[in-house]
């Protein structure tokens, strides 16, 4: 069966375990989609302000959505601020929203109900992929830079749990859609990013199999996170520490020996656990190297971005 490629989908939602490089990716996703004609939305849930260095933008990305280049926008959602914007321009819900702010008991019956807080988010993140301008839709693609895994999961659930607690009404409509349209392979995809690394591995073998048998999302590509270079996996380099490491006495040399010994190390953890994982969870996968630099900026995400679209 055909499959419609990542980037021609309405909503990518890029997850997997802190620290493996959800917003780098998500960031790169974004430049490889806008490089591809689209016009994304590159949305973000409570994330530190990491995003905005990465997409070089040096006023910030906040709760509002704010260009950050040429067909490419970015907004870093709160629970608080999506679902006043939700209530009052979604359902246009003026008095829903003052009832459940300025009333005591509305407001606990809110803390009481679990999903509420995390559909705001997916809500403002559905509407969105509806919005028009003119005759087109205003964003071709929106990409979610998701919380850890975790809580994506609660994030993903929220649709289904608000449609199944208030089965009618105004707030079960859109559950409805944001529902049918995660599920939609032709328009949704979710994209675990991992490291290859023993942890971060099981997580995305236990988190490809939620989204599989509980969730029932389509996959994207299994993406393989800062892998060290092949050149550190090679025989020859291999040989070389054998015979050598440890026999010198000049210091510089004993200590880069020892460094290329343990990235050679990392390379054949590397590969184990990426052959591990084109067995469960099968997916295609798109490897992504471990760049030689801590602070990741445009030009590296530009780098990631060409390996991930055009
Ligand atoms: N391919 C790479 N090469 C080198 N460093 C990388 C690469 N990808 C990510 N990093 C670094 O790893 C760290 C984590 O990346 P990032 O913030 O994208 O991860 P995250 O999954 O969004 O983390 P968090 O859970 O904090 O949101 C950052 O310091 C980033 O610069
Ligand atoms: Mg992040």
């Amino acid at each position: 069966m055909e499959t419609t490629p990542l980037l021609d989908r309405r909503i990518v939602i890029v997850a997997g375990k802190g620290g493996a490089g959800r917003t780098t990716v998500a960031a790169a996703l974004a430049r490889a989609a806008v490089r591809a004609g689209k016009r994304v939305l590159l949305a973000q849930t409570n994330a530190p302000p990491r995003l905005a260095h990465l997409l070089g933008c040096p006023e910030g990305i906040g709760s509002e959505i704010v260009a950050v280049g040429e067909h490419l926008w970015a907004v870093n959602m709160n629970e608080r601020a999506a679902l006043r914007e939700y209530l009052l321009k979604v359902l246009r819900y003026d008095s829903l929203y003052r009832a459940l702010f300025d009333n005591r008991a509305m407001r606990s019956f809110f803390g009481a109900f679990p999903g509420l807080d995390a559909w705001a988010m997916l809500g403002k993140a559905w509407w969105h992929t509806t919005e028009r301008e003119g005759e087109r839709n205003k964003y071709d693609l929106l990409i979610l830079d998701g919380p850890a895994a975790g809580h994506i999961v609660t994030l993903l659930r929220a649709p289904g749990a608000v449609a199944a607690a208030i089965p009618m009404g105004p707030l079960a409509r859109p559950a409805t859609a944001a529902r049918a349209l995660l599920s939609d392979p032709a328009r949704a995809a979710l994209c675990i990013v991992t490291l290859a690394e023993e942890l971060p591995a099981r997580e995305t073998v236990a988190l490809a199999r939620i989204v599989r048998e509980s969730l029932r999302m389509p996959l994207g590509p299994l993406i393989v996170n800062a892998v060290p270079p092949a050149a550190a996996g090679r025989p020859e380099l291999r040989s070389v520490l054998d015979r050598w490491a440890g026999h010198f006495s000049v210091p510089a040399l004993d200590s880069t020996l020892a460094g290329a010994a343990i990235l050679a190390a990392r390379r054949n953890d590397a590969e184990r656990i990426i052959d591990g994982l084109t067995r469960d969870p099968a997916l295609p996968m798109i490897l992504l190297p471990r760049l030689p630099t801590n602070d990741l900026g445009p030009a590296e995400v530009e780098q990631l971005s060409r390996l991930l679209g055009p």
